[in-house]
């Protein structure tokens, strides 16, 4: 077994070699008092570094479960969760918040963003954890905030910003660490269609350069743009491929109308996609 010392190393250094995510027969159970939901069971998946895989499945499959339990947010009932080949059992909390914060970015359906924070002051604040000064920490949201678009922004409030634009800050927000690993649950759920080709171009450009990607969709379109679909039904996998002549979200974004990002019609879009928001805020930061 590792000694603790070896276990935050790990956290701190990553461990070369080792897949990014291993999983091996997973099981997790919802306890209702009198009723326990079995909602993972016997989960086995190993993700190697820079993959990008995209899960898909019906309501109720447990693709949250299995997503928050790959978040760290949430243990398994029984079987092995290795992160980096970190065993995440082994944690306590203070090194559970550590690994979240060095290895792992979130992004949600909900962008989850600070309404009374600027897009830059949002994206900084996740930097508060690591040991940087003031500037260094504004320069790194900054830079991450540029590049998935957003430079000319950095002062808006979300509700100054689309739904497409929001997503992207909440994007930046979870780069902004340097993460090992992207976790995005339904991220295209509340945009449209051309908005969601957009956020999928930016993740294949991050997917690029080496980032590893883990998405959650219901939307086989979404789906074809990663390099791997893995399907759940009934807490289990069911499919696990390869996709073959995934496209290039920027190829297909040549083919579709532009949006106006100013659109009225888009503001009220935009105040409907604010509201689930709260709610998984709250879940975030208790789980922090
Ligand atoms: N916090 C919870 N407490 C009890 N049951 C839950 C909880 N979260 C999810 N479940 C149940 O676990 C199963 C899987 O849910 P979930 O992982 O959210 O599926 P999906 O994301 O694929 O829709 C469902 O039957 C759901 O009702
Ligand atoms: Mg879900």
């Amino acid at each position: 077994m590792a000694t603790l010392t070896q276990v935050e190393m790990n956290i701190v250094n990553g461990n070369a070699g080792l897949p990014v995510i291993q999983v091996e027969d997973v099981h997790k159970y919802y306890d209702l008092g009198e009723t326990k939901v079995h909602a993972l069971r016997g989960v086995n998946l190993t993700i190697e570094p820079g993959e990008f895989v995209a899960i898909m499945g019906s309501s109720g499959s447990g693709k949250s479960t299995f997503m928050n339990m790959l978040g760290c947010l949430d243990k398994p009932s029984s079987g092995k969760y290795l992160l980096e080949g970190t065993n995440v059992a082994q944690l306590d909390k203070k090194q559970l918040a550590e690994i979240r914060n060095r290895k792992l970015g979130f992004v949600f359906q909900g962008f989850n963003l600070l309404s009374r924070t600027t897009a830059l002051e949002n994206v900084e604040l996740p930097t508060l954890y690591a040991r940087l000064d003031k500037a260094a920490r504004q320069a790194r949201a900054r830079e991450v905030l540029e590049m998935v678009g957003l430079g000319d922004r950095l002062d808006h409030f979300p509700s100054q910003l689309s739904g497409g634009q929001q997503q992207r800050v909440a994007i930046a927000r979870a780069l902004v660490n340097r993460p090992a690993i992207l976790l995005a649950d339904e991220p295209t759920g509340n945009l449209d269609s051309r908005t969601s080709v957009e956020i999928m171009q930016i993740f294949q450009t991050l997917n690029d350069t080496g980032l590893t990607i883990v998405l959650v969709t219901h939307e086989p379109d979404i789906a074809q743009y990663a390099k791997r679909i893995v399907v759940f039904r009934d807490g289990k996998i069911r499919r696990d491929e390869l996709v073959k002549q995934r496209p290039r979200a920027a190829e297909v974004l040549k083919t579709l109308p532009q949006v106006d990002e100013n659109d009225a019609e888009l503001a009220e879009i935009n105040d409907v996609a604010v509201l689930p928001v709260t709610i998984e805020t709250a879940t975030l930061n208790e789980a922090r």
